[in-house]
């Protein structure tokens, strides 16, 4: 599990120039809405998740094959202690085949060098410095751990900014990261580092489990915890698809009984720079005042209320979850006749927010089901409806800015 294994990125189609958007059902809440996330895969993902085709796809820039089985691998290292001594830290994810019989190995000929400059030099700051905090070598170099990880880049809009499959890749990679809070939900679970106390196989995956609703495996330097490894199908692109979590297919080098979860040095992290940004003390995500408004599939929503992937309108939200109002640039946004809309003539009605996850889904008339007539693309936008007796259904994440 140490190996140092490496992602070829599956890229994009299209060239539409859009927003990379939340592409988890769960919604990150740390921003990274630099300008460098302009690039959207015009995949669709709400196709077939990777590994569950029945017959051959085609079109390989929207779906993931061969290697369909993505692991998303944190690290717990204490000797020496790396990263923040309350959060564990970021692996690349990498893929494997459905059936887990090979895994993809490092292609050097695709590393990149000097990381930390791409992302500068493509306005991708937040990144970098999340990045600096949480995707820690053990040695310290972090560079040269951030270069082991290889992209595909072949799919890409033609014209992109060289590195841009880079940028994106490394925004995704973190959003993961951040909708998978294992120290937080283990400590939420009463799972906590000490330097005598030990755990069971079975209290960390049920833990985990109760947190995230999916089993993970564990790995073990010895008696001690040092790895855990989530596991995803996806659906469309990596860049901006959707990652489709599933029950570790296999076992981690952990014993059942006897394990440590040994204290870390160094210093917490404030929660703010975690996943739980928008998290209150009791672990329920709060209303924020400023928000996008992001669509499970692609893109979001503008401030005529459109469904778009163009760049999303920061909506004004009042109230609490249970009962909101909201306005964007346009105006008074509302549902009336089954259509949302904002602008000067709406009537403002209430809106409640419906946690996911840990993610806030926008809900109507307590319904947290909306659709429209097609998929938008480029200046392409379709108006949103409520329920889900349109073309196309998804759910809309309301995300803090
Ligand atoms: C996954 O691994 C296979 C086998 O090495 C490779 O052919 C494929 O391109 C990889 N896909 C991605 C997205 O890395
Ligand atoms: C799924 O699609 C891939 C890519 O075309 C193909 O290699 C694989 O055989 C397909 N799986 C099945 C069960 O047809």
């Amino acid at each position: 599990m140490l190996a140092v294994a490496a992602v070829a990125l599956l890229a994009v189609a299209g060239s539409s120039s859009a927003s990379i958007l939340s592409p988890f059902g769960f919604g990150p809440s740390h921003s990274l809405n630099d300008r460098a996330t302009d690039i959207a895969s015009g995949c669709s993902t709400t196709g077939t998740a990777s590994c569950g085709n029945t017959s051959a796809v085609s079109n390989l820039c929207c779906f993931e094959a061969p290697g369909g089985l993505l692991l998303q691998t944190q690290f717990w290292d204490t000797n020496p202690s790396t990263g923040p001594s309350n959060s564990w830290t970021i692996h690349v994810p990498w893929n494997s085949s459905c059936d887990l019989t090979f895994t993809e190995n490092c292609d050097s000929s695709r590393d990149y060098t000097g990381i930390a400059s791409l992302l500068t030099a493509q306005g991708a700051s937040n990144t970098l410095s999340f990045m600096q905090t949480f995707w820690k070598d053990i040695n310290g170099n972090d560079e040269t751990f951030w270069e082991h990880d290889t992209l595909e880049p072949s799919c890409l809009p033609s014209g992109s900014p060289k590195g841009a499959e880079a940028v994106a890749f490394f925004n995704t990679v973190v959003k993961l990261f951040q909708s998978l809070p294992t120290f937080t939900w283990l400590s939420n679970q009463g799972i906590t580092p000490s330097s005598s106390g030990t755990h069971t196989l079975s209290s960390l995956t049920s833990a985990i489990k109760a947190e995230s609703g999916f089993t993970p495996s564990f790995d073990c330097d010895g008696s001690n915890l040092n790895a855990v490894t989530y596991y995803f199908h996806l659906k469309g692109s990596i860049i901006d698809g959707t990652f489709v979590q599933i029950n570790a297919p296999e076992s981690g080098s952990c014993g059942t009984s006897a394990i440590k979860y040994p204290l870390k040095t160094g210093s917490p992290v404030s929660t703010t720079t975690t996943a739980t940004t928008t998290t209150t003390s009791a672990g329920t995500p709060g209303l924020p005042s400023k928000a996008t408004i992001h669509a499970s599939s692609v893109g979001g929503l503008l401030s005529l209320g459109t469904w778009s992937t163009q760049t999303l309108a920061t909506y004004t939200l009042t109230g609490t979850t249970s009962s909101f109002t909201m306005t964007s640039s346009k105006g008074n946004c509302g549902v009336s006749g089954g259509t949302f809309a904002c602008g000067s003539g709406v009537s403002l009605t209430t809106f409640s927010a419906v946690t996911s996850g840990s993610s806030l889904l926008l809900a109507s008339g307590g319904s947290t089901a909306w659709g429209s007539d097609g998929t938008p693309s480029g200046t392409t936008v379709f108006a949103v409806f409520t329920g889900s007796s349109h073309a196309q259904d998804y759910t809309l994440s309301i995300i803090s800015t």
